[in-house]
């Protein structure tokens, strides 16, 4: 399951994200906001970081205007590694190098189409469980 969520400024964009991992057949939950009244990035991004924390949800997404508010937001509840990206080299190395559990993207930062390719990078990329990575990620769980 992927947990997802965003803010007023992240909505549409959240939207067309659901959309696509439905058509994919990738279960999804959707955190909220549910329409485009100004809403307080810092919830959401809560929402999504304990949904993994818990277990409910394997990764998580979020989505605020520029991403950085949404992510600082999720890095701040333990065991969350999120990683802002804008393009799909970073969304592979992120998941190859940091085991990042949760992508931060910004609406106001990047297109819909550039998007959801970085959102399917992410998905699909698999830790490399190499050891000197392993090793940096305990450190910062540490
Ligand atoms: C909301 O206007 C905006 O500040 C928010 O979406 C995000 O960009 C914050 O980092």
């Amino acid at each position: 399951m992927i947990g997802i969520g965003s803010d007023h400024g992240g909505f549409g964009l959240k939207q067309q994200i659901v959309a696509h991992l439905e058509a994919n057949n990738i279960a999804v939950k959707d955190f909220g906001c549910y329409d485009e009244s100004s809403v307080d990035y810092p919830e959401y991004a809560r929402l999504v970081a304990n949904a993994i924390v818990s277990g409910e949800c394997e990764k998580g997404i979020v989505i605020c205007g520029t991403g950085i508010g949404i992510s600082i937001a999720a890095n701040k509840v333990k065991g969350i590694r999120c990683a802002l990206c804008h393009d799909c080299f970073s969304a592979r190395a992120t998941r190859e190098h940091n085991d990042a559990n949760m992508l931060a993207l910004g609406a106001r930062v990047i297109g819909s189409g550039l998007a959801l390719q970085i959102v399917d990078e992410f998905l699909s990329t698999e830790f490399s469980n190499d050891k000197r990575h392993m090793h940096r990620i305990s450190l910062i769980e540490s």
